[in-house]
This record gives C-alpha cells, sequence and structure tokens, in this order.
C-alpha cells in the first residue's frame, strides 16, 4: 500500500459522553461504564452510560430534526448527498486516528482497522451518489387520475450494531438512512463504544444539523431495549445474533410494527471439491475463517472437503495455522490480535474443549496463548462430523472445522442442514457443479472459487434465521423509505 500511515498506538480518547443533538453530552443518571482494551485487559476509559431516559431524549431530539420544514426536511437531496461525500472525506483524512482507536478499544490488527475505514468511507461515498437518485413511478391508472408513488424517508431509525465491524456497521447504518432523508439514534456495542463517537464528531464537522444523528452508548437490555420499545422510532436496523434479533423483531411488532432489518448470526458452509485448485482454496478458505480472528458473521465456519483430497488439503490447512501470527495488534505484521472481550474469549474455549471431548481431531492450536490478553491460537479441526456442537454453533473466533464428503447432493444436504443462511462457498472447476451448488444451497450470497471478498456495491444478508432485508448495493436503499402513493384527478375537456 502506498503512504500506509503507521499506527497511532493507544491514541488519545477524544470523546465519552453521548451525542445528542449535535452535542456531546453526560448521561442523564451520570453513570458511566467501562471501556476495557482486550489486548492487555486493562481498562481505557469509562464512558459515558446511557439508558431508557437517554434513549428517548435522543429520539426527540431526532423527531425535532426529521418535522416538516425544519432544516434537514428542507434539504436538498443532492445537498444530502454531498454531506455524506463529506464525511466520506473526513473519514480518510482521519482513518489513521481511527484505526488506531478502533484496534484499541476492538482489539483488531492495524493493518486491518485501517483498511475497515477504507471499506466504511467507500460505503458511505458509495450512498452519497444515490440521494439524489431515489425517485418514485408514474403509473397509468385507469379513470381521469395521475398516479405516481413518492419515496419518503420511513422517519426515526434506531441502529443497534455490534462490535466486530465498528466503524464499519456505523457507516452501513448512517449512510443510507441518510441518503434517504431519515433521522438515526445509534446503540454501539458496550465493546466498543470509542469510534462511534468520534464518527459523530465527524458528521457534525461535515455540517450534518443538530439531531439527524445521534449517538447513544450502553448496555443493550437498557439503552438497546429502550430503542426498541420507544414508538416513536419508525424503523430498527440491528447487526448482532440470532437470539437478539428474534428479541428486537417481536419488541417490533408489540410497539409500534417498526420496520426492520436483521443482519445475524451464521454457520456458513465452504465445499472444496475434489477438482478444486486446493492450493487457492486452502488460502481462501483460511482466510474465510481466520480473518477478524473469525469474528465475522460470515465466517465459513463449516470447510467440507471432498475424500479424495482430505488428508492432503488439511495438512495445507494445519500448515497455514500453524503459519498465522498474533500477538500485538499495532504490528504490522499481526494476523491475529485478542478476541473482543472475555465472554466471547470464554465462549470460544469452551467451544474448543467441547470439539476434543466430541472427538474432533486438534491438528493445531486447540487453546488459549495466555497472559492478560483475550488471545486464541489460531486453531484447525479434523474429522468432525454434522451433530458435533462445533459443527452447529457459532463460534465467532478463529477455530476452523473440516468435514468430509463424498458426493455433490450429500454435501449440499449437509450445507442446508441448519436454519442459518447468510454465506456460501464452493471451489471446483466444474461449471455444472458450481452451478448446482449455486442453485442448490440456501444462503445469501454464494461465492465460487473465492470466498467473501471485499464488495460493498452488491446486497448483503441471510436466508433463514440468518436475517431480514438486504443491507448494501441499490437493495439496500429500499429498507429505507416508505413508498406513497398519489392520486390527482385530471378534469377532462368536453369534446
Ligand atoms: P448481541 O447480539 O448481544 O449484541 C449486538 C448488539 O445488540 C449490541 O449493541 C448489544 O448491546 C445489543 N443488544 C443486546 N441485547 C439487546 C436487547 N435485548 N435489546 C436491544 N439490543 C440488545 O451479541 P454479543 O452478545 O455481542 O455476541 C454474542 C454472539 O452473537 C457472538 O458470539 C456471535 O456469535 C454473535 N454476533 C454476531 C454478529 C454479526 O455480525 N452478525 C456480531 C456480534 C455478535
Ligand atoms: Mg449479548
Amino acid at each position: 500500500m502506498d503512504q500506509f500511515p503507521q499506527p497511532i498506538r493507544n491514541p488519545e480518547v477524544k470523546y465519552t459522553k453521548l451525542f445528542i443533538n449535535n452535542e456531546f453530552v453526560d448521561s442523564i443518571s451520570g453513570k458511566t461504564f467501562p471501556t476495557i482494551n482486550p489486548t492487555n485487559g486493562q481498562k481505557i476509559c469509562d464512558v459515558s452510560e446511557g439508558d431508557k431516559a437517554d434513549v428517548d431524549k435522543a429520539v426527540e431530539a431526532a423527531k425535532t430534526a426529521f418535522k416538516l420544514g425544519s432544516p434537514w426536511r428542507r434539504m436538498d437531496a443532492s445537498k444530502r448527498g454531498a454531506l455524506l461525500y463529506k464525511i466520506a472525506e473526513l473519514m480518510e483524512r482521519d482513518a489513521q486516528y481511527l484505526g488506531s482507536l478502533e484496534t484499541y478499544d476492538n482489539g483488531k490488527p492495524y493493518l486491518n482497522s485501517y483498511g475497515e475505514m477504507m471499506f466504511a468511507s467507500n460505503i458511505v461515498r458509495y450512498f452519497a451518489g444515490s440521494a439524489d437518485k431515489i425517485g418514485g413511478k408514474t403509473i397509468p391508472v385507469d379513470g381521469d387520475f395521475m398516479c405516481y408513488t413518492r419515496h419518503e424517508p420511513v422517519g426515526v431509525c434506531g441502529a443497534v450494531i455490534p462490535w466486530n465491524y465498528p466503524v464499519c456497521m456505523f457507516a452501513l447504518k448512517l449512510a443510507p438512512a441518510l441518503a434517504c432523508g431519515n433521522v438515526i439514534v445509534f446503540k454501539p456495542a458496550e465493546q466498543t463504544p470509542l469510534t462511534a463517537l468520534y464518527m459523530a464528531a465527524l458528521c457534525k464537522e461535515a455540517g450534518v444539523p443538530p439531531g439527524v444523528v445521534n449517538v447513544v452508548n450502553g448496555y443493550g437490555p437498557t439503552a438497546g431495549a429502550a430503542i426498541t420499545a420507544n414508538t416513536d422510532v419508525d424503523k430498527i436496523a440491528f447487526t448482532g445474533s440470532t437470539e437478539v434479533g428474534q428479541i428486537i423483531m417481536q419488541a417490533a411488532g408489540a410497539t409500534n410494527i417498526k420496520r426492520t432489518t436483521l443482519e445475524l448470526g451464521g454457520k456458513s458452509p465452504n465445499v472444496i471439491m475434489d477438482d478444486a485448485d486446493i492450493e487457492s482454496a486452502a488460502a481462501w478458505s483460511h482466510e474465510a475463517v481466520m480473518t477478524n480472528m473469525g469474528q465475522c458473521c460470515v465466517a465459513g465456519s463449516r470447510t467440507f472437503v471432498h475424500e479424495k483430497i482430505y488428508d492432503q488439503f488439511v495438512a495445507k490447512c494445519r500448515e497455514l495455522g500453524e503459519k498465522r501470527t498474533y500477538g500485538d495488534p499495532y504490528e504490522l505484521s499481526t494476523k491475529n490480535g485478542p478476541q473482543v472481550d472475555k465472554e466471547q474469549y470464554s465462549k470460544i474455549i469452551e467451544l474448543i474443549e467441547s470439539g476434543k471431548k466430541e472427538g474432533a481431531k486438534v491438528e493445531c492450536g486447540g487453546e488459549a496463548v495466555g497472559g492478560d490478553g483475550f488471545f486464541i491460537k489460531p486453531t484447525v479441526f479434523s474429522g468432525v462430523t454434522d451433530n458435533m456442537r462445533i459443527a452447529k454453533e457459532e463460534i465467532f473466533g478463529p477455530v476452523q472445522q473440516i468435514f468430509k464428503f463424498s458426493t455433490l447432493d450429500e454435501v449440499i444436504e449437509r450445507a442446508n442442514a441448519t436454519h442459518y443462511g447468510l454465506g456460501a462457498a464452493v471451489f471446483t472447476r466444474n461449471i455444472d457443479n458450481a452451478m448446482l451448488f449455486v442453485q442448490g444451497v440456501r444462503a445469501g450470497t454464494v461465492w465460487v472459487n473465492c470466498y467473501n471478498p471485499p464488495c460493498y456495491q452488491a446486497p448483503f444478508g441471510g436466508f433463514k434465521m440468518s436475517g431480514l432485508g438486504r443491507e448494501m448495493g441499490e437493495y439496500n436503499l429500499s429498507q429505507y423509505q416508505e413508498v406513497k402513493t398519489v392520486m390527482i384527478k385530471i378534469p377532462q375537456k368536453n369534446s
């Protein structure tokens, strides 16, 4: 990378309060909570802890900003686009700082944090361009009427986001919401509250009017639940666990039928046929599950390998697993940092132990690194069978599960034998097999001879319990709009 900026180790934290109506304010209760550096388990700082009262205050500010005649509602669509372009520019200006802050709070390697900032600014730029291209239709209805549709903003959006890609998730909710003219209240994950506050400051600097973007940090069952409970919130965009997705969808229905987009968990199958380019397939499969320390909704966490190439493929995966570097996330050569927190770390260790007990073979890793940080050695399991816990549960850690299969029909059936349906991949040189797999597998995205290459123009989302709706790309825009049908009587001239 040209002029790749060096990280700022443990950077100064500039904002710790809630962001409501374009001001940083203390929580009404005055409460704070600590945010922890997962690399060493030490506290970084205390952050204002919002709960229902703060969420309600933020929603009120958003509602006011959304009133007809307000600066935001009167703003030209092209100007909204220009604001988003400005935000993208500021994110790039400060990518070194933002990336360094992300690494501090989340533990992911700086190289990845910096890449995430670039990806996130591209998301914002993508939607910036669509702000003044959102149009309705003219419809030839029966009778003397003119009929057309207006694509209007939904209103107040609540965004409940996770910790695995904090800035990306912020951008992915912010940009389509603002492009369509909505206002938004964020509840970032309690593990990573810092970068969202900095993003809020950038929105203000770009010129976003007061109340349009608000950030209330706090915990899920308090601040998060207050967003789902508030009847002035018109829509919720959530990314996180399937379990909380179900709670949010229920609450959305029980209150005011909030529109919901849900991007949830996965246990995505990655199938290696016997005619695949083994070297390349092994490299993609390794990254598919190790990237971001496995903390990725679409991680390729079920690697199915054809029996004819099984031993050879397992050996390659072991080699890659053993070679993967872990440690100081600010070192540019580091591939894996720590897991995000103690809870995730303990859950992963527990699942690794269950894999051993249930008879899977540890090819490499299989244990914690030790020390104060939440580090886990890159782990490869072979001999995994479908009924083991590690075959069924989302591990969200650097743990590869390798299964054996014999035929395409069999593997498609096994790939689909889960309530998840986020991603899927097949590696093969046979076009017929690739097409059959694409058609047969029930997943929101299917890759052939690659796995999850970075892309913000294509829709992303889940079949089954992996979610509802699509994010990214043009498809995302419809989730932030209401369609209003307008009928106008046309006077007719008597002949
Ligand atoms: P989570 O689903 O509990 O948290 C995600 C967000 O939801 C956070 O902002 C959290 O504060 C909020 N939240 C939690 N309970 C809530 C409630 N009752 N009402 C409203 N908001 C609520 O995920 P968590 O606990 O961080 O991780 C648990 C597992 O979820 C992980 O091990 C992983 O398997 C999965 N996960 C999936 C993600 C994805 O990208 N799809 C991201 C994070 C976690
Ligand atoms: Mg949780």
